[in-house]
């Protein structure tokens, strides 16, 4: 039987064209900058971002924590969502290694508007944390955030003199779907935090790019997490790789995804909540984990995130394979779910 994993798009293998450039990258030592291929993945980041320079670094966790280190810090504030990576999903980094206290502002599955943001900021009072920095998500629970909204949101961090931070670890997601370029969504923050190793295909890494002092200071806070490597070049080749051949593609992962979507939103059994790029959310009368069974012998994997299940598309799925699951799907009853 074949196995279709849709759990999440971490799991994209390099292809035979990302291992050949991989092969033949020239390397140097990346901690003295000596690195040509990190230099040029560097260098690209830097055009796409808009930004003045770019880092690489190792994961999007290192990506949200240095702006965390470098902004936030004891006695300051971070206002972001309560369904945020870096609340949910970075074991507490936020608090144990940057010290910043995360505020939760309400939002719609993690998109939050202009408004509620600027009324969580407050002034100086000596009995509270400062508010330092914002922090949006793009995709966020793989909706995409309103361009206008992100600009609302950053004239009002700078009307507050504050630090916006995007972690953009699927911004090429939320841009192929949108239009919106990534230099634009990178224009409503300060910096940007993006994966090269989610739909993009890359086996590792990730890009922080903001202005020249920040990245200078970065270079600092990735040196002292154990983020500081010598011959990179030969993964950051697959990151050159990706955004050369990678990005438009992510459209077929984002078709992929409308095509399941409509059987499940067809299923007496699903509840879908949240249907975007390269994701889907559903709720269920019947429990999760009895649904994920019943994937799992059509040899469909998927997850659970919370009480919803979560099905990811990326690039390990073709045209094919998507009808196939669409079938696979398809053919799930109520009885099955049962007691
Ligand atoms: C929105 C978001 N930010 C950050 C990360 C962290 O990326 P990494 O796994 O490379 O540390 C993830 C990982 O799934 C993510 O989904």
């Amino acid at each position: 039987m074949k196995t279709y994993d849709l759990r999440s798009d971490t799991f994209t293998k390099p292809t035979e064209g990302m291992r050949k450039a991989m092969y033949e990258a020239e390397v140097g030592d990346d901690v003295y900058g000596e690195d040509p291929t990190v230099n040029k993945l560097q260098e690209m980041a830097r055009e796409i971002t808009g930004k003045e320079s770019a880092l690489l670094i190792s994961s999007g966790c290192m990506g949200n924590l240095i702006p965390m280190m470098i902004k936030g810090g004891r006695g300051k504030e971070i206002l972001t969502s309560s369904y945020s990576h870096i609340v949910n999903h970075e074991i507490g980094a936020i608090a144990s290694l940057s010290g910043t206290l995360p505020v939760m502002v309400p939002s719609e599955y993690g998109i939050m508007n202009a408004e509620d943001v600027e009324a969580s900021i407050h002034g100086y009072s000596y009995d509270m944390s400062e508010t330092a920095m914002i922090e949006t998500e793009n995709t966020t629970s793989g909706l995409v955030y309103p361009i206008d909204e992100l600009r609302r949101i950053k004239d009002a961090s700078e009307r507050h003199g504050l630090w916006t931070h995007l972690d953009g670890a699927r911004i090429f997601n939320a841009s192929v779907e949108s239009g919106v370029s990534v230099k634009e969504y990178a224009a409503t923050a300060d910096d940007i935090t993006f994966c090269l190793s989610k739909g993009l295909g890359a086996p590792a890494f990730s890009i922080l790019a903001s202005d020249g002092d920040f990245i200078e200071k970065a270079k600092r806070c990735k040196k002292i997490l154990g983020g500081g490597m010598r011959q990179v070049g030969i993964l950051a080749a697959a990151g050159i790789y990706a955004l050369r051949h990678n990005v438009e593609r992510l459209r077929d992962d984002h078709e992929h995804r409308a095509l399941i979507s409509n059987v499940l939103e067809e299923a007496p059994w699903a509840d879908v909540r949240i249907s975007s790029t390269n994701m889907i959310f559903f709720a269920s009368d019947y429990p999760m984990a009895r649904i994920i069974e019943a994937m799992r012998k059509r040899g469909v994997l998927m997850l659970a995130e919370g009480r919803l299940g979560r099905i990811v598309l990326s690039m390990g799925i073709n045209d094919d394979d998507a009808s196939e699951i669409a079938s696979l799907i398809g053919t799930i009853e109520e009885g099955e779910l049962c007691g």
